[in-house]
């Protein structure tokens, strides 16, 4: 009877240690994993850069900036000479796309980066600046390259450069469009919870 029930115990510790064991190889794994969100971005003024890089820390974000490194600047309809051409992404489960709007559609450079490179059912966040925020209709070009990526599109941020009346439009300075971008964090943590 007593060895029956020191048998008992002793199973129920054994179950108990390698609980106790998993958790800490989970906890284990997922404070070394690195970061599993990865900011892209193409800035030409500086504002899409200053709003991404701001961004990064709060998200514990990779960060990486595609530039135009053309020789000559690209006639209509050319694709610019971008670098990095490509990115290893398979270690990161959402991506934030950070770009100017340049009219209607996609700006040059993401263009060519997203014709370049899958998004394999990744998450998307695409964030844009702007000097005054975009109907749908300026919006869907992006949207749609992202899809056409294979990219998973949970929301769509736009941060104004601009304030004031139509009339007499002003540039917001940089502490303050960083500051607009960083009311969106919230939303964006949530949209990357989808
Ligand atoms: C070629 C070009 C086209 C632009 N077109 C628009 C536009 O259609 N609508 C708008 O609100 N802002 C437009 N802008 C303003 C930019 O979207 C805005 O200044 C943005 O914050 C620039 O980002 P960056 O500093 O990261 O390059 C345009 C700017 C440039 C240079």
């Amino acid at each position: 009877m007593k060895t029956h029930s020191l048998s008992i115990w002793s199973k129920i510790a054994g179950c108990v240690l390698g609980i106790l064991l998993m958790n800490v190889v989970s906890l284990y794994a997922q404070n070394n994993t690195g970061p599993a969100t990865l900011i892209l971005f193409y800035s030409k003024t500086g504002n899409t850069r200053a709003v991404c890089q701001a961004l990064q820390k709060p998200l514990n974000a990779d960060i990486v900036e595609i530039k135009d490194v053309s020789k000559t600047p690209p006639k209509k309809g050319e694709k610019p000479d971008i670098q990095p051409k490509s990115i290893d992404m398979s270690a990161y489960s959402s991506i934030i796309i950070g770009a100017p709007t340049w009219g209607p559609g996609p700006v040059p450079v993401i263009r060519t980066f997203l014709q370049n490179n899958k998004l394999n059912r990744k998450k998307v966040v695409i964030l844009t600046t702007t000097n005054v925020p975009m109907p749908d209709q300026f919006t869907a070009g992006n949207k749609n390259l992202v899809k056409n990526a294979g990219g998973n599109v949970l929301a769509y941020y736009q941060v104004a450069v601009q304030e004031g009346p139509k009339s007499a439009r002003i540039n917001k300075t940089k502490e303050q469009v960083v500051a607009d971008a960083l009311k969106l964090l919230p939303e964006i943590k949530k949209a990357l919870l989808k």
